[in-house]
């Protein structure tokens, strides 16, 4: 089948099999390798991305779900003006180890704090980073990171802006 879909601003026309899985699709058809395999089956958070606005397993999204979607991969957020900040946050709070779940989480990150007007609580952390996993850090550090962002009104204000601009492109 040919579908057509956007990712990280960028139209895309594929000829795929509609089983093939968008994890693949953005692995080896588009090199795009920052978004991870690891359980392959919606346990562990790797491999989350954003699509049309709301975060997803992409190795339980098949290409026959694609039509027309907007996708924001990890690679995508390079180019938001939170990145920087997000990046120094985590990397500051020592919740980077193998890096192996990190843009899973940087993923949900911004899920989590888009339209967070409060700082959010450690509970509301662990019950939206209940998807992502991680063998290295032991959560701490990764709550720690998050929290410090959004008790932050400028990382807050720019993840709306930055989210704004790429959904309504
Ligand atoms: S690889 Fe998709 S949730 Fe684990
Ligand atoms: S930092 Fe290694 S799995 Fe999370």
């Amino acid at each position: 089948m040919v579908t057509h879909f956007f990712v990280n601003g960028k139209k895309i026309k594929l000829n795929v099999s509609p089983k093939k899985r968008l994890l693949d699709i953005l692995r080896d058809d588009l090199g795009l390798t920052g978004t991870k395999e690891g359980c392959g089956k919606g346990e562990c958070g790797a491999c989350t991305v954003l699509m049309d606005e709301k975060r997803v397993n992409s190795c339980l999204i098949p290409a026959l779900q694609l039509e027309n979607k907007q996708i924001v991969t990890v690679e995508g957020i390079k180019d938001w003006s939170v990145y920087k900040s997000i990046e120094r946050t985590y990397i500051e709070n020592g919740a980077v180890q193998c890096g192996f779940c990190i843009s899973g989480f940087v993923m949900s990150t911004l899920s989590l704090l888009k339209n967070h007007s409060t700082p959010v609580t450690t509970d509301q952390i662990k019950k939206s980073m209940g998807g992502n996993l991680c063998r290295c850090t032991g959560y701490s550090r990764i709550i720690k990171a998050i929290q410090e962002l959004s008790n932050n009104e400028k990382v807050i204000q720019k993840i709306n802006k930055d989210w704004r601009n790429e959904f309504s492109r």
